[in-house]
């Protein structure tokens, strides 16, 4: 069976106290913490840099941050997130992108996974597969809201492009973020997402750990 995984936004979490909810939501049950990074260019906004996530590493030295690149250059931020304690880098497919293969070759020689990630209505094409293919591709992102900000709505049209990916791709795992919420994870697993991001759906939530709960026995059954 694939492994379910749950990866809370810290965009959710109070930064003024980041190293407590960040412990507190992994001792409440999630396996890695989502890390959202942005260049105020790929995305409209600014969230979390590289001295924040040196910190959270210092704090949790074993947690796998997954981080989320929304980013225009990615290559020019891979040693950045690297020297800061990043584990896997997750880029996406819509960036300035010259030589996919060498981004990710970068990316794993600095010893992190590497991952693509897609806007809800970005094709998954044929370059795409192929990466995939190759063994390229430790995580693949399918968005479920457009990048840049939480607490957005669920974009189930992004759904068809999962189903079809699972259906291609059976042990790889596919993650999901924006507006994954208790009320709508189901959509999510049934398409065949085995990654859940959550932000607002689980922060703040007095039954976080029991919403991870039922989002891991939904991936598992
Ligand atoms: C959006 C981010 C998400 C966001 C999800 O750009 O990539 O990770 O934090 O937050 P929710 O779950 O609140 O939509
Ligand atoms: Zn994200």
């Amino acid at each position: 069976a694939r492994r379910a995984i749950i990866s809370p936004s810290l965009l959710a979490s109070d930064f003024a106290k980041l190293a407590e909810d960040a412990s507190n939501i992994i001792s409440l049950g999630a396996d890695w913490l989502h890390v959202d990074v942005m260049d105020g260019h790929f995305v409209p906004n600014i969230a979390i840099g590289f001295p924040i996530i040196k910190s959270l590493r210092k704090a949790l030295p074993d947690v796998f941050l997954d981080c989320h690149m929304m980013v225009q250059d990615p290559e020019k931020w891979v040693e950045p997130l690297k020297e800061a304690g990043g584990s896997m880098f997750v880029f996406h497919y819509e960036a300035d992108i010259e030589d996919y293969e060498a981004l990710i070759a970068k990316i794993r020689d600095n010893g992190m996974r590497a991952g693509i990630a897609v806007k809800p209505y970005t094709e998954i094409d044929e370059t795409i597969y192929d990466l995939i293919k190759k063994d390229l591709v430790d995580m693949f992102l399918v968005m479920t809201v457009e990048p840049g900000f939480g607490g957005q709505s669920f974009i189930e049209d992004a759904m068809p492009k999962l189903k079809k990916l699972r259906e291609d791709f059976p042990h790889l795992d596919i993650q999901v973020d924006g507006g994954v919420k208790r009320s709508n994870m189901d959509i999510s697993i049934k398409a065949g997402a085995n990654v859940l991001v959550s932000g607002t759906g689980l922060f703040g939530q007095d039954d976080a750990e029991q919403i991870m709960k039922e989002m891991k026995a939904g991936i598992d059954e």
